[in-house]
């Protein structure tokens, strides 16, 4: 049967104490319906999947861009079967429909693989698991026989069912055709006056329809969001699983538990990552590279055997192999440093791209530049690119050496081999092959003078 996604994501949040909808916050830098999505996408479906979400449609649209869903309004969060229900003129009877929550967000692809497998046609599979503390889920009732019979949210629990362990994850494969009779004949008697999606369970043994469960492999991945707390831990649970990953594979963590990974690392053989490294967007590390503590880098290539050195931040960078950047450096986007380069502290590049072997160890602002091989750049030096009104391009081309304190005033251009005195303000082309300097001031001694001193006022 074909399988049609349904995802949930219109509730209110309160527990969140936000204004923004819960599906859209942030968990490893993706939304939590995101994640869902990212997961959903990878099943056999013909159709795009159906997200219910409230009036923030604005809001969802433009966190989603990059995905194609159709959006289904439900107008007043009346509860999840009310949810569902906003799907029905959409869903077909021979369709399996799959309802995922988009606060579950780490369920993983083989659990929903499963569980397609396990739910033969015109039946209904449903993921629980067994929870030390089951407190704020809707519980499993199951007869004599172990059959489920029912769920009981936790505000509808009595005594004794609250010490049943067994929760309902909210994911579930159902019958198009049930759904579309069963929906409609859920009631809102319950303490929460909502129309939940769980009644459906009860509704399907009472019509014979059998309920299959299945219970994931790491009990964490079917762990809803509904409050911050629940956000942070469950934040702590990916990191832990997706650096176990990169250890598996061969990277060295000084500690996996100060190591975030927000989008997706590919990271080669025998590396070393120290503490307090944030890797944001696409990063590719080549092998071979080793990671400074407290370093970020967003949408960053890394060729082999680079060393970031500590506190340095990169950000949509290309960096060649058998380079040395940092302490304390500011890669900014749409910079491209060629191999053996040496970028040293409180150095900030920007749109800039640095040739093979050379060097810019301290203190330096070079933007929008063009920089040969081998070339030296002294320490202060400044690429003075923007007028006010307009950016301006620098040229500097093999073998150049700026003596300290430089500015080179933008479009400027520095021939081959030239040498720049130090402390220099240039303002035309630099000839390749000379020294060139700006007019110094003199230098003059002055006779007989004294520091001065701090008084001492005796009390
Ligand atoms: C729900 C289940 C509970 C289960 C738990 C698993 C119900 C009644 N309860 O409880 O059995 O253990 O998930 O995490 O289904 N939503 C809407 N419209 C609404 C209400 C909710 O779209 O009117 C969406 C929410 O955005 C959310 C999902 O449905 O993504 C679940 O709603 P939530 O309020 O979080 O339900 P829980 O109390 O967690
Ligand atoms: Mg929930």
């Amino acid at each position: 049967m074909a399988i049609r996604v349904v995802i949930l994501a219109a509730g209110r949040g309160k527990r969140m104490h936000s204004t923004l909808p819960k599906p859209l916050h942030i968990l490893a830098g993706k939304t939590l319906l995101e994640h869902v999505l990212l997961k959903t996408a990878q099943l056999p479906c013909a159709s795009p999947p159906i997200v219910v979400i409230n009036q923030k449609k604005n809001s969802f649209a433009a966190a989603l861009t990059n995905h194609n869903v159709v959006f289904v309004e439900q107008k007043e969060p009346l509860g999840t079967a009310d949810a569902v229900k906003q799907t029905l003129s959409m869903i077909n009877a021979d369709e399996q429909i799959l309802i995922l929550s988009a606060d579950v967000p780490l369920v993983s692809i083989e659990t929903l693989r499963k569980l397609i497998e396990i739910t033969p046609p015109n039946q209904i599979g449903m993921i629980t698991a067994f929870l030390s503390n089951p407190h704020g889920y809707g519980r499993i009732i199951r007869n004599e026989n172990g059959r489920i019979i029912k769920i009981v949210e936790e505000k509808d629990l009595t005594a004794d069912e609250r010490k049943i362990k067994e929760i309902n994850a909210g994911i579930y494969l159902i019958p198009g055709k049930f759904l579309l009779h069963g929906i409609p004949l859920l009631q809102k008697q319950n303490n929460q006056g909502e129309y939940y999606l769980t009644d459906i369970i009860g509704l399907a043994i009472k019509e014979n329809i059998p309920v299959h469960s299945l219970q994931p492999a790491e009990n964490d991945e079917i762990l809803g969001i509904n409050n911050r707390i629940q956000l942070a831990s469950l934040e702590r649970f990916y990191q832990r699983r997706y650096a176990e990953k990169l250890m598996e594979a061969g990277v060295t963590l000084l500690d996996p538990n100060r190591f975030d990974v927000r989008g997706d690392a590919n990271i080669g053989s025998d590396v070393i990552i120290d503490v307090n490294v944030i890797l944001e967007g696409q990063v590719i590390i080549g092998s071979g590279c080793s990671i400074g503590p407290n370093t970020i880098l967003r949408n960053v290539t890394l060729g082999e055997n680079v060393e970031i050195r500590a506190n340095t931040i990169i950000e949509d960078a290309v960096i060649d192999s058998d380079c040395i950047i940092g302490p304390f450096a500011r890669i900014r986007p749409s910079t491209r440093i060629d191999s053996h380069v040496h970028i040293g502290n409180f150095v900030e590049i920007k749109n800039s791209r640095i040739g093979k072997e050379s060097k810019i160890n301290h203190l330096s602002y070079i933007g929008d530049a063009e920089i040969g091989k081998r070339v030296n750049i002294g320490a202060g030096t400044i690429t003075c690119n923007y007028d006010g009104a307009y950016k301006h391009k620098t040229w500097i081309g093999d073998d150049v050496q700026i003596g300290s304190d430089t500015q080179l005033i933008a479009p400027i251009k520095v021939g081959d081999g030239a040498t720049i005195g130090a402390g220099s303000t240039i303002i035309k082309d630099v000839p390749p092959g000379e020294l060139t300097l700006t007019h110094r001031l003199s230098q003059r001694i002055v006779q007989n003078w004294s520091r001065p001193e701090k008084t001492t006022v005796k009390k």
